[in-house]
C-alpha cells in the first residue's frame, strides 16, 4: 500500500529525521579508531533518547540494537558488538528513529583514519549515487529512473550495486511500498507523486555484488569479502524536486 502524506503529516515527519540527520553528524564527530560497534550503538541509543524519540531499529524483528553498524566488507545490518574499530576501517552506521507516530531513516559511511585510495573512492561514489539520483527527481519521474541513476554512476566508477536490498517508503511504519531497488532501467516504474516519502539508500560494492547473510540472521556481507558503502536519507517527493528531511542545515 502507497501512501501519500498529507502536509500535516509531512511536518510530523520532520522531527524524527532532523534526529536522524543530527545523530549521524554526531556519530561522525565522534567515531574514531579504539572504539567497539557497540559503543557506536550507545551514542545513537542515548542521543536519540535525550532527543525524545525512540529508536525504531530496536526489537524490530528482533534486532537487538538501536543502529546498524556494519564494517568493510559487511554492508548492512551489522549488529552492534565487542569489535573494536581500527584505522583503515569503512564504517556503516545507520539508524532509524520514531517521534510523533512516523518514522525518520538515515545512514552514513565513515572512514576510521586514513582509509585506502579503494576505499576513499568507494565512500565517495556511494553519496555521489545518491545526489546523482535526486537530480531532476520530482513528481512524474519514473520510479526506477532512481535505480538506473544510481547503478549507471556505481558501474561507471566499476563498482557494483547490491541486489538484496533496497530503498523504501517509509512513514507510520519504516518500511513502506514501494521499494526504491538501486539498479533498474531508465523510464519504467510507477510514476512518482508529490506527498511520497521516500528511503533511497545506494548500497555499493566494490567487488562484486553477491552478498551472503551470517548465521546471526541479521548481518549481511560481501561473498568476495570486498569492502561496501552505505548512504541514505529520507526525503519527499514534490512537485518541483525533493525535500530532504534527514539533512539537517549545517551551523
Ligand atoms: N534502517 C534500515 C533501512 O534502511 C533498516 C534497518 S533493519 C533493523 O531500511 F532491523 F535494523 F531495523
Ligand atoms: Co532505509
Amino acid at each position: 500500500m502507497i501512501f501519500i502524506k498529507s502536509e500535516e503529516e509531512i511536518d510530523l515527519m520532520r522531527e524524527p529525521n532532523r534526529i536522524v540527520g543530527e545523530c549521524l553528524n554526531f556519530v561522525g564527530e565522534r567515531i574514531r579508531a579504539g572504539m567497539t560497534t557497540k559503543e557506536v550503538d550507545e551514542l545513537v541509543y542515548n542521543f536519540i533518547k535525550a532527543s525524545g524519540a525512540e529508536p525504531s531499529c530496536l526489537g524490530y524483528c528482533g534486532y537487538p540494537a538501536s543502529a546498524c553498524v556494519s564494517v568493510n566488507e559487511v554492508v548492512v545490518h551489522g549488529i552492534p558488538d565487542d569489535r573494536v574499530l581500527k584505522e583503515g576501517d569503512i564504517v556503516s552506521v545507520d539508524l532509524c528513529a520514531y517521534k510523533n507516530g512516523f518514522h525518520g531513516d538515515g545512514a552514513r559511511t565513515f572512514c576510521i583514519g586514513e582509509v585506502s585510495e579503494e576505499k576513499q573512492k568507494l565512500v565517495r561514489v556511494t553519496e555521489e549515487c545518491f545526489f546523482k539520483a535526486i537530480e531532476g527527481l520530482k513528481a512524474g519521474t519514473p520510479l526506477y529512473d532512481i535505480g538506473y541513476k544510481v547503478q549507471t554512476h556505481a558501474e561507471a566508477n566499476g563498482f557494483s550495486v547490491i541486489r538484496a536490498y533496497t530503498g523504501h517508503a517509509i512513514g507510520r511504519e519504516m518500511h513502506e511500498d514501494p521499494m526504491v531497488p538501486n539498479f533498474g532501467r531508465k523510464g519504467t516504474g510507477l510514476r512518482l507523486r508529490a506527498g511520497m516519502v521516500l528511503c533511497i539508500e545506494p548500497m555499493i560494492a566494490a567487488g562484486d555484488w553477491r552478498v551472503e547473510v551470517a548465521p546471526d540472521g541479521w548481518t549481511a556481507y560481501m561473498r568476495d569479502g570486498r569492502p561496501a558503502a552505505h548512504y541514505e536519507n529520507t526525503l519527499v517527493i514534490r512537485e518541483d524536486g525533493v525535500e530532504i528531511l534527514t539533512l539537517p542545515a549545517q551551523q
